[in-house]
């Protein structure tokens, strides 16, 4: 089969596209025929070496699958070859920029149907995230005011739009190229993060900020200041540590995706019944997936990219 792989870690020259061999389904898991492979920042980080993620090499990246069953291995229940499926498949092991991959059959959720199956890639682990953020680190609920810093990017849209659904006031930031994005996720406010000071523009307090921006821990700190006594802080990126203030109650929580394939169905059904858009920004022969990787790397991509491999 066709993949792209690296045999050494290091920038996006390490990867190649290349000729693998089809991997078997062990117990509890399933092959997928791949229909889309979808980039999240963090393969650049595991490809870089600069992620704790202990992968073997050569490694196939991409932890967002859709697909088709092909094959199953022993004690696979509940799934069946010819199923359209999605799942945020195991970091550590062979992902899906290939024609096919392994993955536990557990992690897998029926796909979505009214969208191409391709894009479905581009739900499974930034959709999880949004919502792990939102309700199971802090606890979001009606009425409640929430800052997202950082919404411009897919999970940003997934949690504008998720907080919008759960009756949360929604405060968000974008640049001019994701205003639109933002404001059609739903967003109550927009702040211009390029030409506005969040925190001129946030004088009211917050119940809950998310951040999914790459910012210093000092801005982090001063925006914290916002969140009202007894709110809480979340954030996805773990480079920044997550300021608390144990004085005012205010909690501060990291936080790391995990598999749920209960949710990740509950996020489906959503998109099936309009309430959850899927945003690609981009589709591109898995081959061109070094390119993506490069561009990520120069701070162009902007939106979810899926790469799409050959038809088998
Ligand atoms: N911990 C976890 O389990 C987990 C899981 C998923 C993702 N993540 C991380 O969470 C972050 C968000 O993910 P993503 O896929 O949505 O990333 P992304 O594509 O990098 O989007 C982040 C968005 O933040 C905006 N931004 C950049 N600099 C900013 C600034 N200084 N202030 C405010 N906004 C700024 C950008 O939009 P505009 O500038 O256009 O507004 C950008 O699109 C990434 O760092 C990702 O690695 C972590």
């Amino acid at each position: 089969m066709k993949a792209v792989r690296f045999h050494e870690t290091g920038g996006p020259e390490v990867l190649r596209y290349e000729d693998a061999d089809v991997p078997t389904p062990g117990a509890g898991q399933v092959r997928l025929r791949v229909a889309g492979s979808a980039f999240n920042p963090a393969d650049g980080g595991i490809r870089g070496g600069f992620l704790p993620i202990p992968v073997t090499l050569p490694h196939v990246p991409g932890y967002d699958v859709s697909g088709t069953v092909d094959a199953l291995g022993p004690e696979v229940d509940g799934l069946a070859v010819g199923d359209d499926v999605v799942g945020f498949i195991p970091m550590a092991a062979d992902g899906s920029a290939a024609q096919f991959v392994v993955a536990p059959a557990d992690a897998l959720v029926p796909a979505p149907t009214s969208i191409p199956l391709a894009d479905a890639a581009g739900l499974p682990s930034v959709g999880l995230t949004a919502s792990q953020a939102l309700f199971e680190a802090a606890g979001l609920r009606s009425g409640q005011r929430l800052l997202v810093n950082g919404a411009g990017g897919p999970v940003g849209g997934y949690a504008v739009q998720l907080a919008k659904r759960a009756g949360a006031h929604v405060i968000a930031t974008a640049s001019p190229r994701s205003r639109s994005l933002v404001v059609d996720a739903g967003a109550d406010e927009v702040v211009d993060h390029t030409t506005t000071s969040l925190l001129d523009a946030v004088t009211e307090p917050v119940d809950v900020l998310l951040n999914l921006a790459p910012i210093t821990p000092d801005d982090f700190a001063a925006l914290a200041a916002r969140v009202r006594d007894g709110g809480v802080v979340v954030s996805t990126t773990p480079r920044v540590p997550t300021p608390s203030d144990e004085a005012r109650g205010v909690r501060a929580v990291t936080i790391y995706v995990h598999p749920d394939a209960a949710v990740l169905a509950d996020l489906v059904a959503l998109v099936d019944s309009g309430e959850l858009h899927v945003a690609i920004a981009d589709r591109v022969p898995l081959s061109d997936l070094p390119t993506v990787h490069q561009r990520a790397e120069a701070g162009q991509v902007h939106g979810k990219v899926v790469a799409i491999p050959p038809a088998v």
